[in-house]
């Protein structure tokens, strides 16, 4: 019988020696007599300990890194010895044991068996695992048995919280029953994978808090626990046969965990080396609305008001005397009692924190809200319905229980009511509708002018009468007619295509929203860029821009494929270029190499080429607005392509107008009138045009540039050399070879005329590519630069944004 054991770590080597003996029979012993440690794992020791205040002694697992105590496992949590006469050890059929040297009594056993001899190891992630020793051990994760399969009171990275549907496995999280006492207490905090997957904390068995279903980026309307953070990476994996939530360290200095303190909170810890001890990134029970049912039944909770329970629109509350007396436990009825075969119709909340169901259906397939619509008033006992993000149609069945206001984040949810209620609360608008009619008929009347004009008007009041019987709006359609031309994708297609907006697939952040990498079914790699809920354009605007936007092609643009829109959420779907953005090479030491000359070269005339087509050859005229190496995209022969063109009047900039209040650029490429007077133009692009070229052909940064002599930016730096004749200095050195002088140094020469102060002053696109073209025209003089240095900036308009270091589109309203 042969025996082995892993060990990582020499440091115990009497340890590693004592055990590595070939045949034990019948028990492999591993902790002997309350031996204290074994130290196996880089990061992780396991051994026996006892929590302060108590002499009962546990096997557990705990971090190195951290010097306070703190334990992220124990074995036999319900089952303590009471001396020290512990033994830890493995059997060879592969069952970890808990017993006791003097009584024989076994404390805890893993249950666990191998076919072959066993190996049992702590991996440096803090797993304790049990696997054949015979199996091969190249990472593959088929273990026997893993402690992390089976968690305490806390998550660290890499262990799941959630279910595997095809198994039946459940990890869940359990508070300890005191700081002193690691055995099982009343808390419990597990995922409910009822197609609405959402974290849920029981107290025995009472539900007393949930976060609210999972969106895609985060639980319910509550903001800390989501994709993007820098301490740590969440995934949350929810298809047909897993639901779960786990996550990495993202900061892998330091160690930071999920953890069910005793008396319930779930809290996120990290650990914080200078000041030696756990610091709290948050604890999910914030407000009063989160206590679990505050309002009691169809009562919403709405932290923003006095007092925090409300009853929605249309209902009443149950017992108006206990309200008084602010007991709401008795919750909210509907003002008009439903029954079968009523007049019904559906309120549509924003922004809501969705019922928690006890019974309610799920369907994934239904992408159409009038569907949803249909489905829910078949059935009358159907009290509600959403289009829930990731979750698809959700039909809720008798009370609605735990509704909260969210500000952001949450969902709409549509209520049912009785139709004089819906009709009821629309009045204000049927009044403007009557008087706006009966002007309308005014005007009909006094002008008569073309038959034409009067059939659309009518068509527009059609629909806003027909809005006040269906309340919900009729631009909130997954699709209509209108959408023919629209090349769209279905919101399961991209989840599909994305691991459900997987972390791991994120490629990168913009000011306009996240950006993620996705397969589509046939195999073609995309790129799709989630916007961020602050469009201010209406829906059918935005459709209309992305169709325009779609016939746009060239070769140094972006393809936009199509997009995906259900209700606030709208994405834009592109092809994916797996050479990612041009300021990945260019400010790079190594990966810079790759760019000779001629390529640079190719670059530059590329994106002038690109925005010459945006500036004049497209029916549109697109002012681009954002220009940056970082929405410079390469393609595999290096050729570049402008990304996020047309996102600018997406988002509710108007081109026709030259002055905006918005601005939205990033500081280093915006130009001075539109940075200081939200003044845009071509030239505005021009400017940032030329910023593109000079960090092209010197490899630097314009924002964050330094230099031992002055205190220049970029733009200054090269205006410098320009006047002192050693423009060529400039040119970035991680080249091997240096470009024909002449060709270079027109490149500087273009740069420095397109980023001059004056709008006026710089060329047109036109003229760029024309001076890019001819090798002996001469150029004219630059003047001074805009912005070359960033000490002389006036007062701020942006107030503290303006010292933002980090490359990300800023977006502000202007103060005029
Ligand atoms: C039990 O304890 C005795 C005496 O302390 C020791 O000699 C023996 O090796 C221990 N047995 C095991 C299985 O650890
Ligand atoms: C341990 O017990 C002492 C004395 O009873 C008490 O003062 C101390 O607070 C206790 N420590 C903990 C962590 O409970
Ligand atoms: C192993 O099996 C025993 C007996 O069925 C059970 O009491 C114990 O909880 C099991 N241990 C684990 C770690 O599941
Ligand atoms: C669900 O996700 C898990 C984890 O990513 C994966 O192992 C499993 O194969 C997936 N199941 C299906 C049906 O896609
Ligand atoms: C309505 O839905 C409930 C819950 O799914 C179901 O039990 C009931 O049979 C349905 N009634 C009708 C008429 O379909």
């Amino acid at each position: 019988m042969k025996l082995l054991l892993y060990l990582f770590s020499f440091a115990f080597v009497s340890f590693y020696k004592s055990f590595a003996a070939d045949t034990i029979e019948p028990y492999q012993t591993l902790l002997d007599n309350d031996q204290t440690l074994i130290s196996i794992a880089e990061e992780f020791e396991l051994g026996f300990f006892s929590p302060s205040n108590s002499t009962n002694r546990y096997i557990g697992i705990w971090s190195k890194k951290v010097s306070q105590p703190t334990v992220v496992w124990v074995a036999n949590r319900d089952n303590p010895l009471s001396d020290s006469y512990g033994v830890f050890t493995i059997s060879q059929t592969g069952n970890v044991l808990i017993f006791s040297n003097k009584s024989g009594i076994t404390y805890w056993s893993s249950n666990s068996s191998s076919n072959g001899p066993p190996i049992l190891r702590l991996l440096d992630t803090g797993n304790l695992v049990v696997k054949d020793g015979d199996g091969d051990d190249n990472g593959n994760e088929n273990y026997n048995w893993q402690s992390f399969e089976h968690p305490g009171d806390t998550l660290i990275a890499g262990m799941k919280q959630g279910w595997n549907l095809k198994t039946g496995q459940h990890w869940y999280l359990t508070s300890w029953k005191s700081p002193q006492d690691p055995s099982t207490g009343s808390y419990r905090y597990q995922i409910d994978p009822r197609g609405l997957p959402q974290l849920v904390q029981y107290k025995d068995s009472e539900v007393v808090y949930r976060t609210g279903p999972w969106d895609g980026v985060r639980f319910g309307g509550d903001p800390p626990l989501k994709n993007e953070n820098p301490i740590f990476k969440p995934t949350f994996v929810f298809n047909t046969t897993h639901v779960y939530y786990t996550f990495e360290n993202e900061d892998h200095a330091s160690f930071s965990r999920f953890w069910v303190n005793p008396s319930g909170s779930l809290q996120h810890l990290r650990w914080n080396e200078n000041g030696k001890e756990w610091t709290t990134v948050f604890t999910l029970q914030k407000d009063e609305c989160d206590t679990f049912g505050r309002c009691g039944p169809n009562g919403v909770c709405d932290i923003n008001k006095n007092p925090v329970c409300q009853c929605p629109i249309g209902f009443v509350p149950k017992a108006p005397q206990d309200w008084i007396r602010l007991d709401t436990s008795g919750g909210c009825v509907p003002k008009i009692k439903l029954s079968c075969g009523m007049d019904v119709g559906f309120k549509k909340f924003h922004r809501m924190k969705l019922p928690y169901g006890t019974e309610f259906l799920v369907n994934r397939m239904v992408t159409k809200q009038d569907e949803c619509e249909a489905a829910c008033l078949r059935n009358c006992s159907c009290t509600a319905y959403a289009m829930a993000r990731i979750s698809g149609c959700v039909l809720w069945f008798k009370d609605l229980l735990d509704i909260r206001a969210y500000n952001e984040f949450g969902q709409d949810l549509y209520i049912r009511m009785a139709a004089s209620e819906v009709e009821s609360n629309n009045k204000g608008k049927r009044t403007a509708l009557i008087i706006s009619l009966s002007v309308l008929s005014v005007f009909l009347i006094l002008v008569m002018v073309s038959g034409c004009i009067i059939r659309k008007r009518t068509y527009s009041n059609k629909s806003q009468v027909e809005r006040i019987v269906n309340p919900d709006e009729a631009g909130d359609h997954y699709q209509t007619d209108e959408d023919i031309e629209l090349p769209s994708f279905s919101l399961a297609t991209i989840s599909i295509a994305t691991s459900n907006f997987s972390s791991t697939n994120i490629l990168g952040q913009g000011g306009f929203g996240i950006v993620y990498k996705g397969t589509l079914p046939n195999g073609q790699e995309i790129a799709v860029k989630r916007l961020s809920e602050d469009s201010r354009q209406g829906l059918k605007e935005f459709k209309n821009e992305v169709i325009l936007i779609s016939k746009l092609q060239h070769r140094n643009l972006v393809r936009l494929l199509g997009c995906c829109i259900l209700r606030e959420d709208r994405m834009l779907i592109y092809e994916y270029l797996p050479k990612k953005s041009l300021d990945l090479y260019i400010f790079d030491q190594t990966k810079g190499t790759a760019l000779d000359w001629r390529r640079r070269f190719n670059i530059i005339v590329g994106i002038a080429r690109g925005l010459l087509y945006l500036h004049r050859d497209s029916r549109l005229r697109i002012i681009h607005r954002d220009l940056k190496t970082s929405n410079v995209l390469l393609d595999n022969e290096m050729n570049p392509k402008i990304s996020d063109f047309g996102l600018a009047r997406a988002f509710g900039g108007d081109v026709t107008e030259i002055n905006t209040k918005r601005v939205m650029g990033t500081y280093g490429y915006m130009s001075p009138e539109y940075a200081i007077d939200g003044l845009f133009s071509m030239k505005s692009d021009v400017f940032s045009f030329g910023v593109m070229v000079l960090e092209i052909v010197s490899g630097k940064k314009n924002r964050g540039f330094s230099h031992p002599e002055h205190d220049l930016n970029l733009l200054g730096h090269a205006w410098k050399l320009w006047n002192e004749d050693r423009a060529m200095d400039l040119m970035d050195s991680l080249m091997e070879k240096i470009p024909a002088s002449s060709e270079g140094l027109r490149c500087i020469q273009i740069g420095l005329l397109c980023v001059q102060k004056r709008p006026e002053d710089r060329p047109l696109m036109s003229s760029v590519l024309m001076m890019l073209d001819s090798e002996n025209a001469s150029l004219p003089q630059p003047k001074e630069p805009g912005f070359y240095t960033e000490r002389v900036l006036p007062e701020s308009p942006f107030g503290s944004t303006w010292s933002m270091s980090n490359e990300v589109t800023v977006t502000t309203l202007h103060g005029r």
